[in-house]
């Protein structure tokens, strides 16, 4: 069923748990975050990014996204990741995104405020909740590029006053972690979101979790994450899947069956993930 992520992210703070986030380009990456949920019975978001519209079209992915979530036996949220302008969060209230995230991190905090504020305002009015971020996150997702020189973690005290003077639902948090592959193995800062988790009230959101090991994804969820945005290791699975099987089948041109086995692996994937996040289980 198609359901707000207030609910979802609201019920996962409460009880200690987080709710996967991942990321669909089309209708076989959706099919597989959507099995992946009902064979966990676990709550789930599926993002969309401004990359995505781009590359899918604003009529077809989301209204591919919402069929699925309506027809699915577990609560499921759509949710604009990243959203880079105000008319994008507005065209996403209109063909029916459940949740938005306006993201101007990149802009100094009064302005990243003003940005978010005005979000707020017309999502709230029709009941659609709204993350926010503060502090850089590092790496590349899609038109956010930041490099790791310029990559700022967030500061507890200025989350607590962003959140307050924006009135955003949940907060997408800079603690170490990056979009995409990591150079070495990552290190979060638990330290420092043990104290933004004491000053700030909202969920808080893990971006860039692919690749971060499991033990530090538990003590994330431990300590009050109750979002966590997985991409990349979805792209993986589908690209890997296809390559071994066009080499091993060169000849076959039927997009269902060099597909089908792709679709197999990505479940799989976000499967594992929400057993580690701890949502399986709650729908
Ligand atoms: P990864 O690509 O690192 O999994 O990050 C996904 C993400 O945070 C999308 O917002």
């Amino acid at each position: 069923m198609l359901v707000s992520s207030k609910e979802l992210l609201l019920d996962a703070q409460k009880h200690g748990y987080a709710v996967g986030a991942f990321n669909t380009n089309n209708l076989e990456i959706t099919h597989a975050i959507i099995r992946a949920a009902e064979a966990k019975k676990a709550p789930i978001l599926i993002q969309i990014s401004a990359g995505a519209i781009r590359y899918a079209g604003l009529d077809f992915l989301p209204m591919i996204a919402r069929q699925a979530a309506m027809k699915a036996s577990v609560p499921v949220a759509i949710h604009l990741d990243h959203g880079p302008s105000f008319e994008l969060v507005m065209k996403a209230l209109r063909v029916g995104f459940t949740s938005v995230m306006r993201d101007a991190s990149k802009l100094p905090f009064e302005q990243n405020v003003a940005e978010v504020v005005k979000v707020v305002e017309a999502a709230h009015a029709v009941g659609v909740p709204v993350e926010a971020e503060i502090g850089k996150i590092g790496g590349a997702e899609e038109h956010v590029v930041v490099s790791e020189r310029e990559a700022l973690m967030t500061d507890p005290d200025e989350a607590a006053k962003f959140v307050e003077a924006s009135g955003c639902d949940f907060l997408a948090v800079a603690i170490g972690n990056a979009h995409g592959f990591y150079k070495g193995e990552p290190k979060l800062d638990f330290d420092r979101l043990a104290a933004i988790r004491e000053k700030v009230p909202v969920p808080l959101v893990l971006h860039g979790a692919s690749g971060i090991p499991d033990e530090q994804i538990r003590k994330a969820v431990e300590r009050g994450i109750c979002k966590i945005n997985i991409d990349t290791e979805i792209r993986y699975a589908f690209a890997t899947t296809v390559r071994a099987f066009m080499a091993e089948n060169p000849k076959q041109i039927d997009p269902r069956k060099i597909l089908g086995p792709a679709i197999e692996a990505m479940q799989a994937v976000v499967e594992r993930k929400i057993e580690l996040f701890g949502s399986a289980g709650r729908a």
